[in-house]
């Protein structure tokens, strides 16, 4: 009989939390608390795919782990209205898309003109990061899209939806920090059917891409030499989009979790963000 060994990949040094990956799944151990997890099925992100009818094997397409702490630092995140979150996303694809968070903006904070930011961090694999521009009243709306490596940071600015994709053939997991107490917006998206492209994985469209107008090829965002993706425009918007591929900027080396219960003080932006516009400022952000 052939004993198979299963891999266990160990994400401590770059999460600052005891978490493994055992056979593609996320392992948090018991001095860690969290919230029950959350699961997004197809059913549920049907309605935010380019094929509403595409069918997959996998049972969740991803899992979400609320409120993630060592129970040493409950209050450190209570007293700074924070909550740090986990969430893993499969590899594969719906149809030709491949899998992804449904996407959501969040709301303005009340009695300012600026809605509240969110940090991420890749603790596994690699992700592609859609940030669409919501509040602006310009015709022509903005959308970047991010290539991030495990280890790296990026602030989804405010006045930004944002979707993560796993283009790659590997679990992606990502954590965030966000303020607590306001509730994310999933219906502009849902209107859409998805955010302004769709990430696409479609081979014959590329062997004959130059009669494919409306589509973007995305080679120099390719996480495998020897695969390439598409960019689909949404034809369920009205209006127009410029899209920019922008590389984020470094923001600090450690991990987000360790940062955060170091000098909680530092991530104020995320619940005051009118008072840190120029921190937020999007050349701050990305590198163009
Ligand atoms: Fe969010």
């Amino acid at each position: 009989m052939k004993i198979v060994k299963l891999k266990i990949e160990n994400l401590s040094a770059v999460s600052g939390l005891p978490i493994n990956i055992k056979d593609g799944k996320l392992l948090l151990v018991k001095n860690v608390s969290f919230l029950p997890v959350q699961t997004r099925t197809l059913g549920e992100a049907k309605f935010f795919l380019k094929n509403p009818n595409a069918k997959t094997k996998a049972k969740n397409l991803y899992l979400m782990y609320r409120g993630v702490h060592f129970k040493k630092d409950a209050l450190v995140f209570k007293k700074n209205n924070c909550s740090y979150d986990i969430t893993a996303i499969n590899s594969g694809l719906l149809d030709k898309e491949y899998i992804k968070t449904i996407g959501h903006h969040h709301p303005l904070k009340p009695k300012t003109n600026v809605s509240f930011p969110e940090i991420y961090e890749v603790i596994h694999g690699q992700a592609l990061f859609l940030f669409q521009e919501i509040f602006s009243k310009s015709k022509s709306k903005r959308v970047f899209l991010i290539k991030v490596g495990q280890g790296e940071k990026i602030i989804v600015p405010p006045g930004f939806g944002h979707v993560s994709i796993n283009t790659t053939n590997k679990l992606l997991v990502l954590a965030n920090i966000q303020a607590t107490g306001f509730k994310s917006d999933y219906k502009l998206f849902k209107k859409h059917r998805g955010a302004a492209y769709y990430i696409t994985n479609n081979r014959q469209l590329i062997t004959n891409n130059k009669k494919i107008k409306e589509n973007i090829r995305i080679n120099q965002l390719n996480p495998h030499k020897s695969a390439s993706f598409l960019l689909k425009k949404n034809p369920n918007y009205k209006n127009k989009f410029s899209l920019k591929i922008v590389k984020p900027k470094k923001i600090f080396k450690t991990p987000l979790y360790q940062a955060f219960i170091k000098n909680p003080k530092k991530f104020d932006f995320l619940n005051n963000p009118e008072k840190h516009k120029s921190f937020l400022a999007l050349k701050n952000l990305f590198k163009f």
